[in-house]
């Protein structure tokens, strides 16, 4: 009897101990700065990109409606959109910002080799993103990010389905997604 409740309390006290890790903290992560400015690192190894140049490029909200964005990715600092992470929540605003904050978020279709991101305040804010020494990751892949010349006409930002697809598009260049602190 008083085995078995020794027993259970100490499950109880593992499960507990468990179940209290957040699971971020099996991976290992990292703070970023309270305020920051996110860019794009090339990390193509063999692949080559035929367009335009993706290093250092800064992220920003482009346009697309009311409310709504694509990641646009500009060489230009100063349109930069400033990042904070809130919980698993990457939220971007900007000076004189009076409506509130612009949540990251990844779009998804299936058998798609990547998906569209977006800053766009008329979405719900997304779960799922954390940073770690190779910057900005998405939960809900391991595959990473793509800057690609696609149908803006300025790079955007993509983040990879990670099945295998085959090669990326030529205009494309996988890319690190880096704080650098406001
Ligand atoms: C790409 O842009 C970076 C940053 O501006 C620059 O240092 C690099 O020389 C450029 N690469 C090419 C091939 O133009
Ligand atoms: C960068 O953007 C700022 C703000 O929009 C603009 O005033 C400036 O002319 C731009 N610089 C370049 C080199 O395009
Ligand atoms: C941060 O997230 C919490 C919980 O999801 C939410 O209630 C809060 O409004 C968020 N804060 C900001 C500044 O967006
Ligand atoms: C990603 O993180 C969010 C927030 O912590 C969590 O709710 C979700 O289950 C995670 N998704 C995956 C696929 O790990
Ligand atoms: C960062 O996280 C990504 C996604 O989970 C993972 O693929 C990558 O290996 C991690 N980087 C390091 C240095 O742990």
């Amino acid at each position: 009897m008083q085995l078995s409740i020794l027993l259970s309390t100490a499950v109880l006290c593992l499960s507990t101990a468990v179940n209290s890790l957040p699971l971020l903290e099996a991976r290992q992560t990292v703070t970023p700065p309270a305020r920051y400015y996110l860019h794009t690192k090339v990390v193509n190894g063999d692949h080559k990109d035929t367009g335009s140049n993706k290093t250092n490029l800064w992220l920003y909200s482009y346009h697309t409606g009311a409310g709504l964005g694509d990641v646009g990715l500009s060489s230009n600092k100063s349109i930069a959109w400033e990042g904070y992470l809130n919980g698993t929540q990457q939220f971007f605003t900007y000076e004189n910002n009076q409506i509130g904050p612009w949540p990251l978020g990844i779009g998804y279709g299936p058998y798609q080799q990547f998906n569209p991101a977006t800053i766009s305040i008329a979405d719900e804010p997304t779960e799922g993103f954390f940073f770690n020494s190779t910057g900005l990751q998405y939960n809900y892949t391991n595959a990473g990010w793509l800057a690609c010349d696609w149908w803006h006409g300025v790079p955007q930002l993509f983040n990879e389905n990670g099945s295998p697809y085959g090669p990326i598009p030529s205009s494309c260049s996988r890319v690190q997604i880096l704080p650098v602190a406001v």
